[in-house]
């Protein structure tokens, strides 16, 4: 198990920076040390900790070269650094080791990851004891195994699952025509069968990236996102498909579509069991544009862990509760009550990075606005409840973004995390989210209350400042 030339200099140069200190990194998000981050890779609970690996280019804050880089933690807050964990050092990943997925099995780590060079793309098998050192053993899945009509130049994100005694693996695709899932399977982890594709996405022409397949009590959830340019504008999209996975037969029969997420900045999500059962879920947050951070020598971060379950057929998001280790219990508010009517700030309920939690009675108004990274006269996202068509729109940069309220008797709840550049909206009871990252030269500590047409009651409203981790 040596480590290689590429991977010792990767990590060196890592250590040789000066740790970033500007005003804009975050607080309780997860983060690249200097560099480049995309997608969340190879989360699991292994030998007693968690793990998340990510897509990491060290040596710019631009993507590049994809090495691993690695975070552990015991507690899903506490992360620590460990290193740059693979590098493309070998001649079947010499352009890359692009995303990929984590198994424990017989007290090792197993990942499958997706080895880049030239027109390549194939998928290699990689064990670790502690998640620091990896044995590469090459490529386990190769481009022969595709399906027919598979191009086999887009063919990444392998995600592992097991069911009963087998293991199975799903791996993006994508036809002339649309995005593809492909399924394969094994005994071993070693020797991989085809099982031809899984899923098709008939509005998608492109790569049904980051697959996902994972199981929730009675039902099945299918995850992927895929990305491509239209007109200059990078269109990016996260889905779902609750459905149930035959794996007798080999077949996934969907029954019911969603979007993941409907703001501007969430992408690549996958899941992971946490120690206690919980299904959790984290995703890049980002999109393949405005990389704002980039002159400040790093880029992109993590959601914050949400926990996710599908209840009366909606798949529900909340942020895992260890969250409310990281309050600020001594400048918490909580009040009850509050009439509002004008636009206005309420004593205390400001700050950098926060959890702010409101339960809004809209009966005697036409709907309600949160204004975040407020400022004298602007803010950089508003967040408008309107009554009459149950619905919530967030403007971003003069962009709307849309979806249900799940309001209640016009009551509107709402959760948000903010934290320097970044929001996090859960609607109702997670029911929807919204994620954003804001331009850092929008940034700002202050938060505004609106009722429109009318006056609205919060009737309840929790507010927190969130601590460093
Ligand atoms: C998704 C993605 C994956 C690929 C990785 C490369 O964001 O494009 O399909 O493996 O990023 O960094």
């Amino acid at each position: 198990m040596k480590k290689t030339i590429i991977l010792d200099e990767a990590n060196r140069y890592v250590e040789r920076q000066p740790k970033l200190k500007d005003d804009f990194r975050q607080t309780f998000h997860i983060m690249p040390p200097v560099g480049w981050m995309n997608d969340p890779n190879g989360l699991c609970y292994a030998n007693g900790k968690y793990h998340v690996f990510f897509q990491f280019h060290p040596y710019s804050a631009e993507w590049g070269p994809m090495h691993w880089g690695h975070y552990q933690s015991s507690d899903l807050i506490n992360w620590t650094w460990q290193g740059v964990v693979m590098a493309p050092d070998k001649e079947y990943d010499s352009f890359g080791c692009f995303s990929g997925s984590a198994i424990e099995k017989d007290g090792k780590i197993y990942v499958l990851y997706t080895g880049v060079s030239g027109d390549r793309q194939e998928q290699i098998l990689a064990t670790s004891d502690d998640g620091i050192i990896f044995e590469k053993h090459g490529v386990v899945i190769d481009r022969a195994k595709l399906p027919e009509g598979a191009m086999v130049g887009e063919f990444r994100d392998p995600k592992i699952f097991k069911r009963g005694e087998n293991f199975f693996a799903v791996v993006g695709s994508k036809t002339a025509d649309n995005g593809i899932i492909t399924l394969f399977d094994s005994k071993d982890l070693v020797n991989w069968n085809g099982r031809g594709v899984l899923f098709s996405d008939v509005e998608n022409s492109a790569v049904s990236e980051c697959p996902d397949l994972l199981q929730m009590r009675d039902k099945d959830l299918l995850i992927y996102c895929s990305s491509r340019t239209k007109n200059d504008e990078v269109c990016q999209e996260n889905k779902y498909v609750i459905g149930k996975f035959d794996e007798k037969n080999c077949v996934f029969i969907p029954e019911k579509y969603g979007k993941l997420d409907y703001g501007d900045s969430f992408y690549a999500t996958q899941s992971f069991i946490a120690k206690d059962g919980r299904v959790l879920i984290l995703s890049w947050m980002h999109t393949w544009k405005d990389f704002y951070t980039c002159k400040y020598g790093w880029s992109g971060s993590l959601t914050f862990p949400r926990e996710i379950e599908i209840q009366n057929g909606e798949l529900i998001q909340r942020p895992i509760r260890e969250l409310e280790t990281l309050f600020d219990v001594d400048k918490g508010i909580i009040e009850s009550n509050i009439t509002i009517t004008d636009e206005v700030a309420i004593n205390g309920v400001n700050g950098l990075a926060y959890s702010l939690k409101l339960s809004v009675n809209c009966n005697l108004s036409k709907g309600f606005c949160v204004r975040l990274f407020a400022r004298e006269n602007s803010s950089a996202l508003d967040l408008h409840f309107d009554k009459s068509n149950d619905s919530i729109a967030v403007y971003k940069d003069n962009k709307k973004f849309e979806c249900d309220s799940f309001s209640k008797g016009a009551r509107l709840k709402l959760h948000i995390l903010v934290d320097k550049t970044s929001a996090e909206i859960f609607v109702g009871e997670g029911d929807r989210t919204l994620t954003f990252n804001i331009n850092p030269s929008f940034m700002s500590d202050g938060i505004k209350f609106l009722s429109i047409d009318g006056k609205s009651t919060v009737e309840l409203l929790e507010f927190y400042p969130i601590l460093k981790q």
